[in-house]
């Protein structure tokens, strides 16, 4: 049973999906979670599902809007509540496009979201005015559509390529200091963002999975695992979450 008490984690992309449920166990395990999202209003309703709502900081910001106050906006949260021990960075669009309706904006938007604003709050969380040093532990959801063939998602599957190749340079000039820094990959999960993607054939496509259809949960205990002190001998790594899928 891992236990998290008197950890402080910022999770990006809390208000809803993933980060919902990774923001909730974190908080059941007793980490105070300092979460990140745009609507301030879904944020509000992730706490009051929380186990300790005392211990679950609501920090609305838009990180892909706001990035020069990025850096102060962070300082600020660690000024009333102490350093970071880690981070999981979950905020993330997905759309399915045909290359040849790919457009500037639907680039921009993919990958300032995807992958800018992972860098941005890593750079920020990595601070070391912003974090307890040796021990600290950042997690970034990248995706199985990195690994495998998905016509349509050529901005998405790159986007999540990127993760994972960042994970593997952070990881390496973190380690010094004793951080580590790992992407977790899942593979089709139900969630707002899948349920917009697929409408109605989501359902059937999540049964597809050897192990039947997974949960926002199961991504987040994996994502706990990894910021926990059980996980301490682990990083540069990209976990694949997927019920199995890889293995067809
Ligand atoms: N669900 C899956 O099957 C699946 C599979 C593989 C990977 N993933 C990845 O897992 C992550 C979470 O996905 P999900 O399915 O849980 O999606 P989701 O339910 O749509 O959640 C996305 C989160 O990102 C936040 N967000 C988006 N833009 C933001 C911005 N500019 N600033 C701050 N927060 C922002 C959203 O909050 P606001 O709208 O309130 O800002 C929301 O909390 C994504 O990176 C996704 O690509 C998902």
């Amino acid at each position: 049973m891992i236990t998290l008490d008197g950890k402080r984690f910022l999770v990006a992309g809390a208000s809803s999906g993933i980060g919902a449920a990774t923001a909730l166990l974190l908080n059941r395990l007793g980490a105070c979670v300092i979460a990140v999202a745009r609507r301030a209003d879904a944020l509000e309703a992730v706490r009051s599902a929380s186990a300790q709502p005392e211990n679950f900081l609501i920090e609305p910001f838009d990180l892909t809007a706001q990035i020069a106050p990025l850096n102060a906006w962070l300082k600020a949260i660690v000024a009333r509540t102490g350093l970071l021990d880690g981070m999981v960075h979950c905020a993330g669009v997905c759309a399915m496009v045909p290359l040849a309706l790919v457009d500037d904006s639907h680039l921009t938007h993919t990958l300032s979201t995807n992958v800018l604003s992972a860098v941005r709050l890593a750079k920020a969380v990595l601070d070391r005015r912003h974090n307890t040093g040796k021990g600290a532990s950042l997690v970034f959801i990248a995706s199985t559509a990195a690994q495998h063939e998905n016509a349509g998602l050529a901005a998405y599957a790159a986007s999540k390529g990127a993760i994972v190749s960042l994970v593997r340079s952070l990881a390496c000039e973190c380690a010094p200091r004793g951080i580590r820094v790992n992407a977790l990959s899942p593979g089709l999960i139900p969630t707002p963002q899948t349920e917009k993607l697929f409408g109605e054939s989501l359902a059937a496509r999540a049964a597809l999975y050897p192990l039947g259809v997974g949960t926002p949960e199961d991504i987040a205990q994996t994502a706990a695992f990894l910021l926990s002190p059980a996980a301490r001998w682990i990083t540069g790594q990209n976990i694949t979450v997927d019920g199995g899928k890889g293995l067809l």
